[in-house]
């Protein structure tokens, strides 16, 4: 009994600090209140980009972010560990949204359309994506450019979500179909 409350009391506390030590190492994003920001957190913030994680969302370990542009993330979303955030423009993930390991969001793709120079050279196609609020995206779903998921959707495990799918559908495969709906 005593030892349980320990146990809970010093996990807060360590929560804490971890939110405390992510304020102070990034003071240009902004983490709302109770938020859990777990070990090897790799955020590259670039300048002009606005970051924000609303309050109550957990990040397993591993998450890398890279953000150029605008990342709103809604209250008490849930990422699993070694999730990826590539954003240029913008990028919106609603409230309470389950997000599996290992999954990866962008909102760009390199441009490739001039074989006489490389990839990094060519520059980037951007389209903005937004997710919805409490959408379930499996284990290892990719989420490319421009893409909107409507509230309540499931995203299969492995998917590849390439156009968009509306709201309390669940779509599987590569690329992502809806195969019913949840109403
Ligand atoms: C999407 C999902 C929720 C659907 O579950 P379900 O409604 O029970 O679906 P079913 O098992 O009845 O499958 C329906 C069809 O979709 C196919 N299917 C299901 N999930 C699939 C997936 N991830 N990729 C490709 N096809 C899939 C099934 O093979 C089946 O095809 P069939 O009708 O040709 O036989 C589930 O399959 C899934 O991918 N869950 C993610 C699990 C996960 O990543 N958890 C992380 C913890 S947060």
């Amino acid at each position: 009994m005593t030892s349980s409350w320990l146990k809970r009391i010093l996990g807060g506390l360590h929560r804490r600090l971890r939110l405390l030590a992510v304020r102070a190492t990034h003071p240009s994003a902004r983490f709302g209140s109770k938020c859990d920001i777990r070990a090897q957190f790799d955020l590259d913030v670039f300048p002009g980009a606005n970051i924000r994680f609303g309050p109550g969302c957990i990040v397993d370990r591993a998450m890398t972010i890279e953000c150029y542009g605008s990342l709103d993330i809604g209250p008490r979303t849930i990422f699993g560990h070694h999730c990826t955030l590539a954003v240029r423009e913008s990028l919106i993930i609603g409230e309470d949204c389950l997000i599996a390991e290992l999954v990866s969001i962008r909102d760009h793709d390199h441009r490739c359309d001039d074989l006489t120079i490389p990839f990094r050279e060519q520059g980037a196609v951007v389209a903005p994506v937004r997710i919805g609020r409490n959408v379930w995206l499996g284990s290892k779903a990719t989420v490319l450019k421009g893409v909107t998921i409507g509230d309540n959707a499931v995203i299969g495990a492995n998917a590849v979500v390439t156009r968009d799918i509306p709201a309390n559908a669940i779509a599987v495969g590569v690329p992502a179909r809806v195969i019913r709906m949840r109403d």
